[in-house]
């Protein structure tokens, strides 16, 4: 048998809920069992991989399938449509026979937006890292045009940007495979970049998200790097777990002029974090990053981000030190941490996440009373299990968990999806509505609910 021979014929990540689906579906006044909050007005959004045409599934890797966007728009109580669709990346329109996307271009990336969806300044982007631009989607979800935000963004973008709930930016840390140094990006509540900073390292780090306090940006400098053996080889996404490369999370003033003012603390010990669920300052300097932290990554599963159990932890980081204590508030495995926005960057009591267990398996929501130290865990049935939870305050004045949470349920006894609405106050009982999806929406990454008035 040769080397190719013996190679995986199959992908976890290809599999089941994770498999693409094929079909771009329109489908309006969709069945709800329960009631859905008359407040809620808007789209509930959401994006993940599909790949367009069958990848290798010997060498795909789950972070780079072709976008696929779904949405569901709710009024006066009803489900009025559900959409999905890809984002008009190079590789969809040349597969598709579809018209190029106009729009600029940056690096290697052919426009693949796969990672987040945001409503932001008027307008809903798909989002994406490592080079990729924010593509414009229409209201209904069609691709507009790739964006740099006219021209203001020098380089590429995130994920994962953090909007500041006092002053409306975004604020992001952004990598790309060309550059030795991270690059924070703030964007003005006008849509365009008004402050860009290096920060050098001494590598080439996987950066996929960042954190806000009130004076500082955390920035996290973690052993995954990028690999060059494996871009040679064609590996579809060359960063690989590189020990020797270290742990530190820095601290980046706001106001700060130049990169080189971070203040790097080291951490305890190696590990790799996507998502910070949130941070905020002490009074005395030292600055709290609650995060989901995986024990490594990509190191002996190179297509797909599972080396273990992640779990909640917190990391308190002591800049008069450079040292960082860290403990885990809850070892339950965990991922896609959410919580109410409006309190980014201040101290938070609430979070909320999805199930994350032994190889991306999917379960139930989880909500943290991080003052308490106790957690919930909401159920959704045989079967049933959450795609990223999403909190939404019932008003702008309403107290921290009051409101809903929302999301996109995986049924596997039936191979449907469905969106579920939780009381997030109470978060164990019966939820408030379920609406029916007419196709199942795959395992993916992130999504959000936009308010029609953003
Ligand atoms: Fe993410």
């Amino acid at each position: 048998m040769t080397m190719t021979e013996s190679r995986l014929t199959t992908s976890r990540y290809l599999s089941g809920n994770f498999a693409p689906i094929e079909t771009e579906v329109e489908a309006f006044d969709l069945r709800v069992r329960g009631e859905i909050p008359l407040e809620l007005t808007g789209r509930l959004l959401r994006i993940g991989p599909n790949p367009v045409t069958a990848p290798d599934p010997a060498t795909y890797h789950w972070f780079t399938g072709s976008g696929m966007v779904h949405g569901l728009r709710l009024r006066d109580g009803k489900a009025q449509w559900y959409k999905n669709k890809f984002v008009r990346s190079d590789g969809v329109s040349e597969a598709k026979g579809w018209p190029i996307t106009e729009g600029p271009r940056h690096g290697m990336s052919d426009g693949t937006a796969n990672t987040n969806v945001i409503g932001y300044a008027g307008k809903t982007y798909a989002i994406v890292e490592a080079g990729g631009l924010p593509v414009e989607l229409s209201y209904d979800l069609d691709t507009l045009r790739m964006s740099n935000f006219d021209a203001t963004l020098p380089g590429s973008f995130t994920a994962h940007p953090k909007r500041d709930p006092f002053t409306g930016e975004l604020h992001a840390m952004v990598y790309y495979f060309e550059w030795d140094y991270l690059q924070y990006v703030v964007v003005g509540v006008d849509g365009r970049v008004r402050k860009t900073l290096n920060v050098p390292v001494p590598g080439k780090p996987m950066l996929h998200d960042c954190s806000i306090t009130e004076s500082q940006v955390v920035v996290m400098d973690l052993p995954v790097t990028f690999d060059l053996e494996a871009a040679m080889s064609g590996r579809s996404l060359p960063y690989s777990w590189d020990p020797e490369y270290g742990a530190r999370v820095g601290l980046l003033p706001r106001s700060a002029a130049d990169g080189n003012e971070t203040v790097w603390c080291e951490l305890p010990e190696l590990c790799y974090v996507y998502h910070p669920l949130n941070s905020y300052d002490l009074p005395d300097g030292r600055v709290v990053c609650d995060v989901v932290k995986h024990p490594k990554m990509f190191d002996t599963d190179k297509y797909g981000p599972f080396e273990g159990i992640p779990v909640l932890a917190r990391w308190t980081i002591d800049p008069a030190t450079a040292r960082v204590h860290e403990e885990v508030l809850d070892d339950r495995g965990q991922e896609f941490p959410r919580m109410d926005e409006r309190l980014i960057g201040q101290k938070n009591r609430f979070g909320y996440g999805a199930s994350f267990g032994e190889g991306i398996e999917h379960g139930p929501a989880l909500k943290h009373d991080l003052e308490r130290g106790t957690t919930e865990v909401h159920e959704y049935g045989s079967g049933r299990v959450t795609l990223e939870p999403v909190f939404v305050p019932r008003h702008d004045d309403a107290a921290e968990d009051d409101g809903w949470i929302m999301s996109y349920v995986y049924d596997a006894t039936t191979d449907s999806s469905d969106v579920v609405i939780l009381n997030a106050q109470d978060f164990t009982g019966e939820p408030l509505a379920v609406i029916s999806l007419p196709q199942r929406v795959p395992f993916g990454f992130h999504g959000n609910w936009v308010p029609d008035e953003e």
